[in-house]
């Protein structure tokens, strides 16, 4: 039912811890299963990605599909990093079953979140860039997941 690549992804995953001081952390909870995703990203003063982590309180789809997409946007500049939606992430994976399609936007939504994130502390705009839906603020979230 999974491809490879998914399966590869979900054993070993990529970036899987956090970065303190980072540049920008987003939080955000998937309506239709309860799961959360926490995305950090370290952000250089060129605006380009050095280093993503994920941690994730999510199922095997949730974790193949943010491993993926913390490889897509690694090294890329906030703007490119927008592009990596969670279709780009499911080609990459070489496709996902339609019932979990909804786990992959988890990884796009924190990416998303926390890019959004980075450009308030930063007191800039990203072209493009909207708050995420289901983003969880700080004080709703719960401390131990
Ligand atoms: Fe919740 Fe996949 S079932 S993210």
């Amino acid at each position: 039912m999974y491809s490879e690549k998914v399966m590869d992804h979900f054993k070993n995953p990529r970036n899987v811890g956090e970065i303190e001081n980072a540049s920008g952390v987003g939080t955000v909870g998937n309506a239709k299963c309860g799961d959360i995703m926490r995305i950090f990203l370290d952000i250089d003063g060129d605006g380009v990605i050095q280093d993503v982590k994920f941690k994730t309180f999510g199922c095997g789809a949730a974790v193949a599909t943010s491993s993926m997409a913390t490889e897509l946007v690694k090294g890329k500049t906030v703007e490119e990093a927008l592009q990596v939606t969670n279709k780009a992430v499911m080609e990459a994976l070489d496709g996902l079953p339609p019932v979990k399609v909804h786990c992959s936007l988890l990884a796009e939504e924190a990416i998303h979140a926390a890019l959004w994130d980075y450009a308030e502390k930063n007191g800039i705009k990203i072209e493009g860039l909207e708050q995420p839906k289901n983003d969880i603020s700080e004080e709703d979230e719960e401390e131990d997941y």
